[in-house]
């Protein structure tokens, strides 16, 4: 499974990118927002020029005429720049017109299987099934992204399913589990990921004991 971070912090990107385990970074308006005093462009072009991988970067015009001339700048950022597109017939129809151009898009705020079909349709790159926030209203969020991912399988469509909105390790875990395409992980997330008791008790044991070796 591939990891993507979700995250327009630059330190907790090269942070990650430095360790060798992100595949990708995604963003949206309102993790840009945290990083105060930023430049939604410069930051992006910044996060591209770290990450090797694809750089989900979202449109804020919600009429497709806007949306695809958005995406457009966007893409010309870098090769990275994945156009993020809220998932809305307007949106939609500017992810068929966007990959019609080969430009890469990444279909968001998707909720249900059926608009994960609709997105593959139109011919996005990436779909983004939001786990946490079904989880949220009582719903199960992984067995959304799950029959999201099922879709785009079993019809060899060309997108890749992105667990999104993930809040836990345990979230991570499934998803790998289901074999999911890709998870875009909280950085808090990913560094719980590292962590397990019994490897920091390993560890003390061995250099207790190697120390006594050493008289
Ligand atoms: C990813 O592309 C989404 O922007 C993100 O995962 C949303 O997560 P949240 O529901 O925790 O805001």
């Amino acid at each position: 499974m591939k990891i993507f971070l979700d995250t327009a912090n630059i330190k907790e990107i090269k942070d990650a990118v430095d360790i060798g385990i992100i595949d990708g970074v995604t963003t949206n308006p309102s993790l840009i927002a945290k990083e105060q005093g930023c430049d939604f462009r410069e930051v992006i072009k910044e996060i591209c020029g770290i990450v090797n991988g694809p750089v989900s970067a979202e449109v804020i015009a919600l009429d497709c005429e806007n949306m695809v001339k958005e995406g457009r700048e966007l893409a010309k950022l870098s090769d990275h720049v994945v156009v993020k597109i809220p998932f809305t017939r307007d949106g939609v129809k500017a992810t068929s017109i966007l990959a019609a151009d080969e430009i890469n898009v990444n279909v968001t705020l998707v909720f249900s299987p059926n608009q994960a079909l609709l997105a593959a349709k139109a011919g996005a790159a990436y779909i983004s099934p939001f786990a946490g926030r079904l989880d949220d209203i009582g719903h199960d969020g992984l067995e959304v992204v799950q029959q999201c991912q099922d879709i785009v399988s079993a019809y060899d469509y060309e997108a890749e399913i992105i667990a999104a909105s993930i809040r836990s390790t345990t979230h991570v875990l499934d998803c790998a589990l289901m074999g999911i395409d890709i998870a875009t992980v909280p950085y808090g997330v990913l560094m719980q990921m590292f962590k397990h008791p019994l490897t920091d008790i390993g560890i003390e044991k061995f250099l207790s004991d190697w120390k006594k070796t050493q008289g």
